[in-house]
């Protein structure tokens, strides 16, 4: 099922300066399905954040349309089973770890051992139950994300949307809140990250959609779009003159210290290697589809649309 759907999603902007509108959201369709990490990237000003407001009822579309959780966008119902998670999380610094999350579970009704309850369950996931009578003021960076996605999670919602929720933050940081957002999307919620850290997006993320200026420019499963069509053989065993043989099959070969690595453009001319190579007398080690970093990919297409 899907979780967010948009059709035509546009949003403009009156610029008072230029006298002219501006286009922040243009056209968008997109799909999140259930139970999927979907990261939504995009260079600054592409549209990002207006379209999480949109989904989230704030503002209103120019034109289009949007369904969250199969209903339309802004409507009552569905906004109790949504969370989102801003950039900067505004915390009351005096209070407590535990005091945030008994606030907030008041203001979502819950109540006595209903509320208790709830309370030392998010503490546990998020690792923060050793430091739940520290205050807020005293939290690093890491501890006020971690109980920023807490508070996040206290209506139990099944769609959950955050912005920037790793960027500032160490290494260590930075896993922990990558290991929590595995564990949440194997609880079977919906996670809607917009991220500008790719790394962490590549890791955790199943799909993503990349926005520039307003308009999707790609979308798809990260494995798909981070293929780059040739495959990187490595053979033992096989005779220099097989070598210089195979070398005109492959689109490149690499020689060192005995290895032998040759790379094949595409699935086909693969198999055709590994075919010359046995019947040669060699033997495959192992083959693996190269692949680019999503930060190589990211750059080449918003270069390619700017
Ligand atoms: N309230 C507003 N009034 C006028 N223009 C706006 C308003 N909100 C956003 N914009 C413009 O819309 C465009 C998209 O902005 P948006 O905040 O959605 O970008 P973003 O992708 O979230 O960027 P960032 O990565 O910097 O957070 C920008 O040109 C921005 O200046
Ligand atoms: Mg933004």
């Amino acid at each position: 099922m899907e979780v967010i759907k948009t059709e035509g999603l546009t949003k403009h902007f009156y610029d008072p300066l230029r006298r002219q509108a501006i286009t922040a959201v243009d056209n968008l369709d997109l799909i999140v399905e259930r139970g999927e990490i979907f990261g939504f990237l995009g260079p600054n000003g592409a549209g990002k954040t207006t379209t999480i407001k949109m989904l989230l009822g704030l503002i209103f579309p120019t034109s289009g349309q949007a369904w969250v959780l199969g209903n339309p966008i802004g409507d009552k119902k569905t906004r109790e089973k949504i969370s989102y998670m801003p950039e900067n999380p505004y915390f009351y610094d005096y209070m407590t770890g535990e005091d945030l999350l008994y606030f907030y579970g008041g203001l979502f009704g819950l109540k006595g051992e209903a509320l208790r309850k709830k309370v030392d369950e998010l503490l546990g996931i998020v690792g923060l139950s050793e430091h739940r009578k520290k205050e807020l003021r005293g939290y690093s960076r890491g501890m006020l994300q971690r109980i920023g996605i807490a508070q996040a999670l206290i209506n139990d919602p099944e769609l959950l949307i955050l912005d920037e929720p790793t960027s500032g933050l160490d290494p260590i940081a930075h896993r922990e809140v990558r290991e929590l957002l595995i564990r949440l999307k194997e609880q079977g919620k919906t996670i809607f990250l917009c991220s500008h850290q790719l790394s962490d997006v590549e890791m955790v993320c199943d799909r993503v959609g990349i926005m520039n200026r307003g308009k999707l420019v790609r979308t798809g499963r990260l494995e798909d779009l981070l293929k780059v069509g040739e495959m990187e053989i490595a053979v033992e065993g096989l005779e220099p003159s097989k070598i210089d043989a195979a070398e005109k099959i492959a689109s490149r070969v690499y020689k060192k210290n005995g290895d032998v690595l040759l790379y094949a453009d595409g699935e086909d001319k693969a198999q055709e290697i590994i075919d010359f190579v046995r019947q040669n007398g060699g033997k495959i080690l192992s083959m693996v589809p190269l692949r680019r970093s999503l930060e190589e990919l990211f750059v080449e297409i918003v270069k390619e649309v700017s």
